[in-house]
């Protein structure tokens, strides 16, 4: 009881009311029929004899003390119309939630802002693509049993020309090469969408960045060279790089880029699972016919392509064991990148 009475005087100190009905409705709480008040006066009849006086004297304190509060809180409205100080302004304010930058944006940014050092500019184009630029223009002959690596979603067949949503954002690199003034050396950021099943390591829809570099005299030294930069930027000073002979219609002799595992430092972990090296992106010479192609005379110009896909880099510089947290934007998961930029 005496605590009772102890936490009821300590909250009516804090009392404020706007209204007469908030004030009416104050004292309903707390002197009502039902009211804390009343109630401790009800639980007054059980105290002992001996102890009635002691009790009996607080609880006409508090009940005093009430009243005299509702009192002032009439008086107030009655002076001013309103609670002269109803809200507490020395108060600190209501904290804002603060939003945080994707991961998959937070790579991309960082990827093209390391090849924007070595002279890179940035290209966009349609995610909703004619068959010529996602693999015709690619050096995918029709009926290629290469076209197979990718599966595509196709929309339509505009006059026979297949209209799809583009599996690769190569289709970028393609539009560049038909427009731009030679040299070119540009990034094709972008979304992509193949017809995978949804899993911790396959999504429908993931983004890419791919780079093509066009001028006289590039060779296969200058691509190795701009992927083991990009590579010691992006995981760490330390890192290596290794090339794996690898296949893509579109570029001859092509390869996939490993880097060595940045967790275990290439001594095997379960990340690199075992092996010291993590795959990053694939890459090659750009194939003469894919220049010609474009209109570029292959005779004099040779060029270099690389692609990556973002959610992969973005994956073994965090860490993330399933890339569907980066669709469901799930906030526990997305506030961890608060602090990264
Ligand atoms: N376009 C390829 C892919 O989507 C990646 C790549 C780009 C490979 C350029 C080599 C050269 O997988």
């Amino acid at each position: 009881m005496n605590q009772k009475i102890e936490e009821i005087l300590a909250a009516i100190s804090d009392l404020r009311a706007n209204t007469e009905k908030e004030i009416e409705e104050l004292r309903i709480k707390y002197l009502g029929k039902k009211g804390e008040v009343t109630a401790l006066f009800e639980e007054f009849r059980n105290v002992l004899p001996e102890q009635k006086r002691e009790f009996g004297q607080k609880l006409n304190v508090l009940k005093n003390a009430v009243q005299s509060k509702i009192e002032s809180l009439k008086e107030n409205i009655a002076e001013t119309g309103a609670v002269k100080s109803s809200c507490d302004l020395t108060k600190p304010g209501d904290r804002m939630e603060l939003g945080s930058r994707h991961p998959i944006s937070i790579t991309r940014e960082e990827i093209i802002s390391i090849f924007h050092k070595f002279g890179y500019t940035v290209a966009e184009g349609p995610e909703i693509e004619d068959d010529w630029h996602v693999f015709g223009a690619l050096n995918f002959p029709p009926e290629h049993p290469a076209r197979d690596m990718q599966d595509t979603f196709f929309i339509h067949a505009n006059d026979g020309n297949p209209v799809l949503l583009r599996t690769h954002t190569s289709s970028v690199q393609v539009r560049v090469m038909e427009k731009m003034d030679l040299p070119i050396r540009v990034l094709c950021p972008g979304r992509v969408f193949r017809n995978e099943a949804i899993s911790a390591r396959a999504h429908c829809i993931f983004h890419q960045v791919e780079g093509l570099y066009i001028d006289k005299g590039v060779s296969f030294a200058d691509l190795k060279q701009a992927v083991l930069l990009f590579a010691r930027e992006m995981f760490g000073e330390e890192t290596e790089i290794r090339l794996r002979p690898s296949y893509f219609p579109f570029t001859e002799p092509s390869a996939e880029v490993d880097v060595s595992c940045n967790i275990c430092k290439g001594k095997g972990c379960n990340i690199c699972k075992g092996t010291g090296w993590l795959e990053i992106m694939g890459c090659g010479m750009v194939d003469p016919n894919v220049l010609e192609a474009s209109g570029i005379d292959s005779k004099i110009y040779s060029g270099f392509a690389f692609g990556m896909g973002i959610e992969r880099i973005a994956m073994l510089k965090w860490q993330v064991k399933d890339l569907r947290h980066y669709f469901e934007n799930d906030v526990r998961f997305l506030r961890q990148f608060e602090t990264v930029i």
